[in-house]
């Protein structure tokens, strides 16, 4: 069904909204099709899942992320946000249509792309005068080559279109925030038609600095961002170890780097390190693009080690602190990658939960938000119960091991929980706690770089 053209234009002549179609309505092309909505552009979001597609157009959002409930039912009250399975609604009357597909990481680590393919497939036969196609989605260098490729082939030789990168910078718990209040817009075109439409889309409601550069050079901005910001984090891990073993504590090594401007203190929290289904899967494509190329990325091959060895790291603590497995009642709390978030793609939790049950423990699983998504793929069993409350996991349990950075664990009564366990013993891979504070309230507490090490007797290597 064609969409009537609500063109508002600005007292500057502006047109300040636009028609777009948008395919994919996961954690990036749902918070961007009800932001653009709450901006005053009419929306149309395009799933092939009828179930996704009818609890949305219900109200009811397909995934947790803060904010999203209220523009979800007031954009679809008002009208500029519609969602269908039928892809020409979507594409047919838009202006721009964006591509917020899943590119999730094949075996080898490459990007995925076949979502992004099938996408340019279905919409060159719609294409109904000019267009224009935006990759959204975090795709690998010279992507949108191949989606210009496609639709050429398929659409023949009078279609005008032109395929541009605008990347999200996303993050799950703030994607609301980061949408409407971005650090920067990065737009990547190649013809001054496709970049200046992109920037009339940008020109109302943001107040950020925009980066306007070529497709490729937008598509490589993304990617190097999220494997800086996994870079910075196996960073901090890697001293993090260095920490244990000299008898400090990183959290303070990090307080102390980061009030460096040049440096920054975010991203400097050591613990099970990074998780989630953009930062493993971006450092891995941009590995994969660079050696495509002949360019030598063992650092970042580095990276992706140091992260993956922190499961390990916690796990031997657990071991460490327990002794024998078999048997021992163990609370886990968090199995998201992160809080605020019901998202378990890449969490630490999806290798900690299976190798403790499969060591003998009698697990308990307690998560405010994404319980009900890891139970999916380990379902209950007679020792792997998942349970309403930090309280009951930590009730009759021989220790307490935390996966995730929760709020509401920061903010545990210590003192009832100590009273419930068996022992008190907690393993905290997201350093929540204060060493000292959790010694004096009587706990065992083991976390990852506070200088454990002191309690070794003699130093490991004693300077000759
Ligand atoms: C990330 C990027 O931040 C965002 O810009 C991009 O668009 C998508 O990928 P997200 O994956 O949602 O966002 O989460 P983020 O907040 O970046 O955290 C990623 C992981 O790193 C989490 O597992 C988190 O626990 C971990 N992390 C983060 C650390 O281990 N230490 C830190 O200091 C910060």
């Amino acid at each position: 069904m064609r969409r009537t053209k609500m063109r508002r234009t600005d007292p500057g002549g502006i047109t300040s909204n636009q028609i777009l179609g948008i395919f994919g309505t996961g954690y990036a092309g749902l918070v961007t099709s009800v932001c653009f909505a709450e901006l005053g552009h009419t929306v149309t979001a395009i799933d092939k899942d009828h179930d996704v597609v009818a609890r949305l157009s219900d109200g009811t959002p397909t995934i947790h992320e803060p904010g999203l409930q209220e523009l979800l039912t007031g954009n679809l009250e008002s009208g500029r946000l519609r969602f269908t399975t039928k892809a020409e609604d979507a594409v047919v009357g838009s202006d721009i249509v964006f591509l917020c597909v899943g590119t999730p990481p094949r075996a080898d680590g490459r990007a995925d792309l076949c979502q992004v393919e099938e996408v340019a497939r279905t919409i060159a036969p719609l294409l109904d005068g000019y267009k224009l196609i935006v990759e959204k989605s975090t795709v690998p260098a010279r992507t949108a080559y191949w989606v210009d490729w496609t639709i050429r082939r398929l659409a023949g030789p009078n279609r005008e279109f032109d395929v541009a990168s605008n990347p999200e910078f996303l993050r799950e718990g703030t994607a609301v925030q980061d949408f409407l209040k971005p650090d920067r817009i990065v737009i990547g075109a190649d013809t001054e038609r496709a970049r200046s439409r992109l920037l009339d889309l940008y020109r109302k409601g943001f107040h950020c600095p925009i980066v306007a550069t070529s497709v490729t050079t937008a598509e490589l901005i993304k990617q190097t961002a999220n494997a800086f910001l996994a870079t910075k984090i196996s960073f901090i891990n890697m001293v993090s170890d260095l920490c244990e073993e000299l008898g400090v504590d990183v959290a303070t090594v990090a307080r102390g780097v980061g009030l460096d401007p040049r440096i920054g203190s975010h991203f400097l929290n050591a613990g099970l390190g990074f998780g989630g289904s953009c930062l493993p899967k971006d450092l891995n494509a941009l590995i994969t693009v660079a050696e495509d190329n002949g360019v030598d990325v063992a650092m970042l091959r580095e990276v992706e080690r140091i992260n993956t060895a922190r499961v390990e790291r916690l796990l031997a603590k657990v071991d460490r602190a327990l002794w024998v497995l078999p048997q021992k009642v163990i609370g886990v709390l968090g199995v998201a990658f992160k809080q605020d978030t019901d998202d378990i793609r890449g969490a630490p939790s999806l290798g900690i939960i299976p190798r403790l049950h499969s060591a003998g423990a009698i697990v308990r699983v307690y998560d405010p938000a994404a319980a009900q998504n890891i139970q999916k793929l380990y379902p209950p069993n007679d020792r792997l119960a998942y349970v309403a409350s930090a309280v009951e996991a930590a009730r009759g349990a021989d220790a307490l091991v935390i996966l995730t950075d929760w709020d509401e664990f920061r903010s545990l009564d210590l003192g009832g929980i100590r009273s419930l366990m068996r022992t008190p013993i907690i393993v905290d891979g997201r350093n929540l706690f204060e060493p000292a504070r959790m010694r004096a309230a009587g706990f065992e507490y083991h976390s990852l770089g506070r200088g454990e090490a002191t309690l070794r007797t003699v130093p490991r290597r004693v300077p000759v």
